[in-house]
């Protein structure tokens, strides 16, 4: 054979990974190859492989004899939408994608250029885990991954679709990412399997039901996004990538944009009910704000008392957290704010300038939440709101009680801007629930005692349910017409956009975990 047929041999060779027939089962289960995926997430023609030639060393159970070109994984970099990715896509195809040394080593290396480069990596999970057959060697090539997910986090954005089996250990490099995506049906995770589950707890449990997409996205909040499959998984990550810089060191992505002179949404003037009972949808406020189809919605079935995503707001990128008064009448409560905390901190780390919309009652009361720790859990959102350097600006829709108020980015932990739809209602609780606690013994002894508190109750209304007192003292900027913020939100960003802001010098913080 002459050197190009040997060359040309062997890079067929490792096109094929496991063989054929193993790539029509991938295909029977409903699951793309590694080499396909690969197709639907970079520009054409723009995939650069690294390590295709790349075999394992194992020679323990007659391995030696079975080697495949590329060893489970392939690996190299390309371009999204024209900008620098580095990827690494598992071959179930050979020895279930199971990570070996050498697989281990190639996703390291890959890693490491992203980081020297700083561009995003994207890893597209497929894999029945540690390689069996290496034993601790494998173990070792975890860990080495593990490290530099946990070197490149804050530095590189990190991104994993899940499209197979991902268990035991090897959940933990997805983990440390900044976000999860994973395919109905085809992609679990799990620390260990049904089968262990059985034996150690006796609950039977289905892998779909214990760690499948739907459970990830709703119960654990483990995935952030769950696709129906996997093409529509893959896009879902393409744009995401959008909204976000390739380092920490650039700034959040503003595109060119053209105003075609109305600025103004006539419509929110009228959307947010004035009772402070009624619900209504905060995506349709956040719909009518930022630019037409933008709202690029993260977590989206986690948590959904509170809202979090990317948007774009006159052509600039900015992430969203918003209190959602259509779900538990938008309370803070464990799992909303470990959610709202983990997005400002990735906001904060990639330079995204954030927009707060805040209609909360407070935080949820009850055992279930105080020995959930919604203490330590609540501190995560105030900490991560103090913590973050990123333009802040802040709008109260309707409600802003109690502790909750100074929580959600109050102009006392660092937010630029403040600012009030005019029925906001700022104060330290509901006008019927203070009147109970301060007027307890006049209204107990009145002779209508309803009467004395339907007038207590509007007197204190009267006093403070409305943003003035807040405006007084300049914890509100600016009492805002609705129909105007969207206006008002591009100049304040614009206004922003070089800010700089140290926070002390320091280790690390210790945020209550
Ligand atoms: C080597 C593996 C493998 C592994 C699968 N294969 N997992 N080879 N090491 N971990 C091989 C199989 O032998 C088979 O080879 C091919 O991959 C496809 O596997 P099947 O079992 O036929 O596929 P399927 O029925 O779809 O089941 C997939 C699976 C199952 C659920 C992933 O293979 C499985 O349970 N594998 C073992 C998972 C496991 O226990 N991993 C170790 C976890 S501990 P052929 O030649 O037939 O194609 C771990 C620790 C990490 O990962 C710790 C990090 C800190």
């Amino acid at each position: 054979m002459n050197k190009l047929d040997l060359l040309h041999s062997k890079k067929d060779q490792a096109v094929l990974g496991g063989g054929a027939k193993r790539l029509a089962s991938q295909h029977a289960k409903g699951k793309l190859t590694a080499r396909e995926r690969l197709q639907i997430l970079l520009d054409e023609d723009s995939f650069e492989e690294i390590g295709m030639l790349v075999s394992h060393r194992c020679t323990d159970f007659g391995m030696e004899k079975e080697q495949y070109l590329g060893d489970g994984v392939v690996t190299g970099y390309g371009t999204i939408h024209g900008r620098l990715v580095y990827v690494f896509s598992q071959d179930f195809t050979v020895f279930g994608g199971s990570l070996s040394e050498t697989h281990a080593e190639k996703i390291c290396k890959i890693m490491d250029l992203a980081m020297e480069n700083g561009a995003p990596v994207i890893g597209l999970n497929d894999s029945g885990g540690a390689r069996i057959q290496e034993g601790v060697v494998s173990l070792g090539g975890y860990a080495d991954i593990f490290y530099r997910n946990t070197r490149a986090s804050g530095v590189i954005p990190q991104l994993s679709a899940i499209m197979g089996p991902c268990a035991g250990g090897a959940v933990y490099s997805p983990a440390i990412t900044d976000f999860i995506f994973m395919v109905e049906q085809t992609s679990y995770m799990f620390v260990t399997g049904p089968n262990v589950v059985k034996t150690v707890t006796h609950e039977e449990v289905s892998s779909e039901s214990l760690g499948g997409a739907h459970t990830h996205a709703t119960k654990s909040g483990v995935t952030h996004f769950a696709s129906a499959n996997e093409v529509e998984c893959i896009e879902s990550l393409k744009q995401l990538l959008t909204y976000i810089p390739q380092n920490c060191e650039e700034t959040a992505p503003v595109y060119p944009y053209t105003s075609n002179g109305n600025e103004l949404r006539m419509k929110l003037n009228t959307m947010i009910p004035e009772n402070a009972q009624i619900p209504y949808d905060m995506k349709e406020v956040i719909e009518e704000i930022v630019d037409e189809g933008s709202f690029f919605e993260v977590h989206k079935d986690y948590a959904e008392n509170i809202v979090v995503g990317f948007a774009f707001l006159g052509g600039r990128s900015i992430g969203i957290v918003a209190n959602q008064p259509a779900a538990l009448a938008g309370v803070l409560d464990n799992n909303s704010s470990k959610k709202g905390a983990r997005f400002v901190r990735f906001c904060d780390a990639f330079n995204v300038p954030l927009l707060v919309l805040v209609d909360v009652p407070g935080f949820l009361p009850g055992t279930d939440q105080e020995w959930n720790g919604i203490i330590s859990n609540g501190a995560k959102l105030l900490y991560a709101f103090s913590e973050a350097t990123v333009p802040k600006v802040t709008v109260i829709t309707r409600k802003a009680y109690g502790g909750a108020y100074d929580v959600m980015n109050s102009k006392h932990i660092g937010a630029d801007l403040n600012y009030a739809f005019p029925n906001a209602e700022i104060a330290v609780m509901g006008a019927k629930g203070a009147v109970e606690i301060i007027f307890k013994k006049e209204i107990e002894s009145a002779d209508n005692p309803q009467q004395k508190l339907d007038e207590k109750v509007s007197e204190y209304t009267e006093k403070f349910a409305n943003p003035y007192s807040a405006a007084a003292r300049g914890f509100i900027d600016e009492v805002v017409e609705p129909s105007l913020i969207r206006k008002k939100l591009q100049k304040g960003f614009k206004m922003l956009e070089n800010k700089v802001c140290a926070l002390p010098k320091k280790k690390h913080g210790n945020i209550p975990l």
